[in-house]
């Protein structure tokens, strides 16, 4: 019999790190199974994926930029991915495609193993695009006793801020106060020098950015370091919402730190 087929698609996604994370958890549990990368132009997501599964592939991880064409696509959402109107993991069943969103459980489980509790605490969210909406309502599930979104855009934070009762919205020039736990969701972190909100408010905070590199550390998280009580990018995150696909699609849920550990060690930080 050959082996169970898996996938990620995105554009671009051929440095992603998801075949070398699924190869591992594959490992633990003596599976054998493939997990490769599909690179589709970006209008042509959906022949892509049907194309996937005719072949008898058994599940896809779908990442930038097509998480909310993904929630389109499927026969059925579960409450997170139609929470965040993203779906970042299918599963093929007799009853059709599922979608799912993974992605907030592992931001959760990442904040976890940090020891940052969110549970009563002052939460300023850099960014209102998707990566926010992703982890607001794990967040204010969470009981953190302020959820702030702070965007650039300020009419686009509010907006968000609408969908989720107890979230509040503030003009990223506009904020003001100390901040227990300060997340990056814009992608401005990736490409300039980080500085995406003034340095003070991020004094004594723990600063998590959502987003992390294979090569180093991020620019937000260079740049928080100077003045956070703690920093971390994104790679746990990462593990965490790929052990969360792993468990939905085979059924058991795989040991994340030595997995993490590893990546890290080659990340260089
Ligand atoms: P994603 O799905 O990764 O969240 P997105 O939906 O395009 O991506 O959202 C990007 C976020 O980064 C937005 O909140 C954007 O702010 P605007 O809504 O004002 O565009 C934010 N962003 C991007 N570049 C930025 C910059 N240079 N400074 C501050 N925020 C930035």
């Amino acid at each position: 019999m050959s082996p169970d087929r898996y996938a990620v698609i995105g554009n671009p996604v051929t440095h992603s790190l998801s075949p070398a994370i699924h190869g591992a958890f594959a490992k633990q549990f003596g599976e054998s199974l493939t997990y490769s990368v599909i690179e589709p132009p970006i209008d042509a997501f959906e022949a892509w994926v049907a194309e996937f599964f005719d072949a008898g592939g058994c599940g896809l991880n779908v990442t930038v930029p097509f998480k909310s064409q993904a929630c389109d696509w499927v026969d059925n959402l579960d409450e997170y991915s139609r929470e965040a109107g993203a779906v970042n993991t299918i599963r093929v069943t007799k009853k059709g495609f599922e979608g799912f969103n993974t992605d907030g459980v592992g931001f959760m489980r990442d904040l976890e193993r940090l020891g940052w509790t969110p549970k009563n605490a002052r939460v300023l969210i850099l960014g209102a695009g998707g990566a926010a909406r992703g982890i607001l309502g794990p967040l204010l599930r969470a009981s953190a006793g302020v959820v702030m979104i702070a965007n650039r855009t300020p009419e686009k934070a509010r907006y968000l801020a609408d969908e989720f009762e107890g979230a509040q919205w503030v003009g990223l020039d506009k904020v003001e106060g100390v901040w227990d736990i300060v997340i990056n969701a814009t992608s401005a972190g990736l490409g300039g020098d980080g500085a995406v909100v003034a340095r003070e408010r991020l004094r004594n905070a723990y600063c998590y950015d959502l987003y992390y590199r294979s090569d180093g550390k991020t620019p937000f998280v260079d740049w928080a370091q100077k003045v956070a009580l703690g920093v971390s990018d994104g790679l746990g995150m990462l593990v965490e919402q790929a052990a969360e696909a792993f468990r939905i699609w085979r059924g058991h849920k795989p040991e994340t730190g030595r997995v993490l550990q590893r990546l890290r060690r080659s990340s260089k930080f």
